[in-house]
């Protein structure tokens, strides 16, 4: 009966399941932050992990690139938002470059693709009757001509009264509304006040979907419970249908039919994700049905918990409406703080990837992050002092020195060559374990249990070198000495290939020293024979991270006083002509009492450079001098070893760029201290001198 089966049958493998892995589509309206990376980064060690278990795994993602915001922004810039998201892109997809973020497909929902399956979706769900239209009150501008979206509408909040809050959640209190529910609003683009308006809008009927959502999330063994049970409370209370649709002016997709109504961007966005896959399927000759239209492919999607709502309901009931695949994974992360604290521009702690790549090989930001992702949703903290010691105790002093500390060895005194492994059944079998650790980790996203595995592993490799002693060994007997670096080498082997998903150049480089190929992890084993490698060197070293540096509100500059005019309007002030280095300006002071003005030509002063340029008597002042003021005295603070341009500044602080206010000025306490000028226990300083102040009394104020 054999005979009518062929062999090949017999031995085909069952298909390898496709797998799909993608990741929240970022804004096509700014710079790639580090707070991204967590998200990008994991997803793409992850994929890479899966693909060296020899997983037929593929990492889809691109840019988000419609909605109100990014109308608005090109608007500003006076482009069109189809060059606005174009620029973007190209930054993106650089800085995701730098950080060694591989992708399969990196698309964007501006695309041709995406318009197909956003209609067709759209066209399923209302053939089956769940999507429906009614008229609804919007807020409206008449100046600017434009229905005003969430953010862009201000107002007192209907629930607590608080000001100045936007068009759909208060800030202080956390209500959500809707626009038309704001008390005074006024629209944030003219600041006038906006009028209510009906306009007729889609619906999707996402309560139609509550038995069904709820099925899928009590089936799906995968998902986060904690995360599982915010849904089902949500379900519980009842689901709103959702507005689908917006108004002109927008940047998006016209919806079928319509003239001046465009799909919502939250209805487009997650429908990237098949257009990218889409797009990665024409360029390999398949269709995207084999991951979105089938039983057996499996779709993992990582996002951040900031926008659960839309991927645990609206996402899935768009698929459930149109027939296509749900994932089976949402994998979310928290958010990313810095030194404990929310990432904040005036601490400057808001990195862009481009930024942070600048000051640190960026795979040792890979390996922190990896060090604390697992499949939990609490926020990862980013401590410089913590940075630095995880990647100079960890990746550096114990994986990267045990590296280089077997290949240099080997390269002295046996010139890269071993001819045998020596057999030490104890130690492979603990490293074979631990490599199996590894993959189980890596399938479970476990990447910081995944990384102390590789450390142990490392951990092994030094403890058996120093035990081995080659140093001493090599005068009593040559041949083991070289079998000992030999299984060294092996386990550098391993090293390379396990950590290759964290921190993939590194890994690349090492393996061009051992001279070795990329291996799948199921080809790791211990017996190299007659092999040479190459010249070690050098790949990663320790880090100083430099202490962070705070903001300091104004920006101050030595300047020159090139002339001193009198003020023809008033009888306390004078006109300044400086030079500023790079440019001349002219100042406004109340200094007629105080000085004489051949006193004050040439002197070296320092300024005040990002004041908003303001009138005094009909005269503009584009920026101050700084001078003690202890209520008798008056004097003008003064260098003399700097020249015209140079910065002024306080230790462990950066001066702002920000334009201030005069009110946000006087804010700033800068006091007198023997006779230097002190702000929080710093001393005003150039690169040269401090700088020190005659005349007035401790405590005197500097303004
Ligand atoms: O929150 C965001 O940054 C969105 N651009 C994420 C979209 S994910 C997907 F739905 F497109
Ligand atoms: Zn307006």
């Amino acid at each position: 009966m054999f005979k009518y089966l062929s062999l090949n049958h017999i031995y085909t493998m069952p298909k390898k399941q496709k797998i799909l892995i993608t990741a929240g589509l970022p804004y096509a309206n700014g710079p790639i932050h580090i707070g991204h990376l967590v998200e990008y980064i994991g997803t793409d060690i992850y994929t890479r992990a899966l693909k060296l278990m020899g997983e037929d795994a593929i990492f889809c993602c691109g840019d988000d690139a419609h909605g109100a915001p990014i109308e608005i922004k090109a608007k500003e810039q006076g482009i069109k938002p189809e060059q606005l998201i174009k620029k973007v892109f190209k930054e993106h997809v650089r800085d995701f470059k730098a950080f060694n973020i591989e992708f399969d497909s990196y698309y964007t929902t501006n695309s041709k693709e995406n318009k197909f399956y956003s209609d067709f979706i759209f066209n399923q769900a209302k053939k089956s009757g769940h999507i429906y239209q009614k008229d609804i009150e919007v807020t409206y501008c008449n100046k600017c001509k434009r229905t005003l979206p969430d953010r862009y509408v201000k107002g007192k909040c209907p629930k607590c009264k608080a000001e100045d809050q936007y068009g759909d959640v208060c800030e202080k209190c956390n209500a959500t509304y809707k626009t038309t529910d704001l008390i005074e609003p006024y629209c944030t683009l003219c600041k006038s006040k906006p009028i209510r308006k009906l306009s007729n809008h889609y619906f999707f009927r996402l309560s139609a979907f509550s038995f069904k959502l709820k099925k899928w999330l009590e089936t799906n063994k995968e998902l986060q419970p904690e995360i599982k049970n915010y849904i089902f409370d949500w379900i519980e209370k009842g689901l709103e249908d959702w507005c689908i649709s917006r108004d002109a002016p927008y940047f998006g997709f016209n919806i079928p039919g319509e003239k001046d109504k465009y799909y919502y961007v939250w209805l487009d966005a997650p429908i990237g994700y098949i257009a990218s896959t889409a797009n990665y399927c024409k360029k390999h000759n398949k269709k995207a049905d084999i991951y979105w239209k089938s039983k057996t492919s499996k779709i993992i999607q990582f996002i951040g918990k900031d926008i659960i709502y839309f991927h645990f309901l609206f996402w899935p009931a768009m698929l459930m409406a149109a027939d296509f695949t749900l994932p089976s994974s949402l994998i979310v992360h928290g958010f990313l703080t810095v030194n404990k604290e929310k990432m904040s521009k005036s601490r400057g702690t808001l990195y862009t990837a481009e930024e942070f790549s600048k000051l640190h090989n960026p795979e040792y930001l890979r390996f922190y992050f990896a060090r604390n992702l697992s499949k939990d949703i609490n926020d990862i903290d980013l401590s410089f002092n913590d940075f630095e010691k995880v990647t100079n105790n960890e990746l550096i002093a114990n994986i990267g020195n045990f590296c280089y500390r077997v290949t240099s060895f080997l390269d002295k005194n046996f010139k890269g060559t071993i001819k045998d492994t020596d057999k030490n059944k104890k130690l492979t079998e603990q490293i074979t374990k631990k490599i199996e650790k590894v993959k189980e980790n890596y399938s479970k996203f476990n990447l910081k249990e995944a990384v102390r595995n590789i450390l142990e592993i490392s951990d092994l490799g030094n403890k058996y070198f120093q035990e081995k002693e080659p140093w001493k060994l090599i005068k009593r007997d040559k041949k083991k000495t070289q079998e000992v670096l030999g299984l060294c080498i092996n386990i550098v082997n391993v090293l390379a290939t396990l950590i290759s998903p964290i921190t993939p150049k590194y890994s690349e480089e090492l393996r061009k020293q051992l001279s070795l190929k990329e291996l799948k992890l199921k080809d790791l084993k211990f017996n190299l024979k007659n092999h040479k490698t190459s010249k070690p060197k050098i790949i990663i070293s320790k880090i100083e991270v430099k202490k962070m540096n705070q903001t300091f509100p104004l920006n101050l500059k030595v300047a020159k006083i090139i002339d001193v005019k009198e003020h023809p309007d008033a009888d306390k002030l004078i006109i300044l002509d400086i030079d500023l280095g790079s440019e001349k300006r002219t100042l406004v002071a109340g200094l007629k009492n105080h000085y004489a003005e051949e006193e004050l030509k040439d002197k070296l002063i320092i300024v005040v450079t990002n004041l908003k340029p303001a009138k005094l008597r009909g005269v503009e002042s584009n920026g101050m001098l700084l001078a003690g003021d202890d209520g008798d005295n008056v004097s003008v603070l003064t260098v003399n070893k700097s020249k015209p341009g140079d910065s002024v500044y306080f230790d462990d602080y950066d001066n702002s760029t920000a334009q201030i206010t005069y009110d946000e000025f006087l804010k700033v306490s800068m006091k007198v201290k023997n006779g230097k000028v002190i702000y929080n226990n710093k001393t005003l300083k150039t690169d040269n001198e401090e700088i020190t102040v005659e005349k007035v009394k401790d405590g005197a104020n500097v303004r």
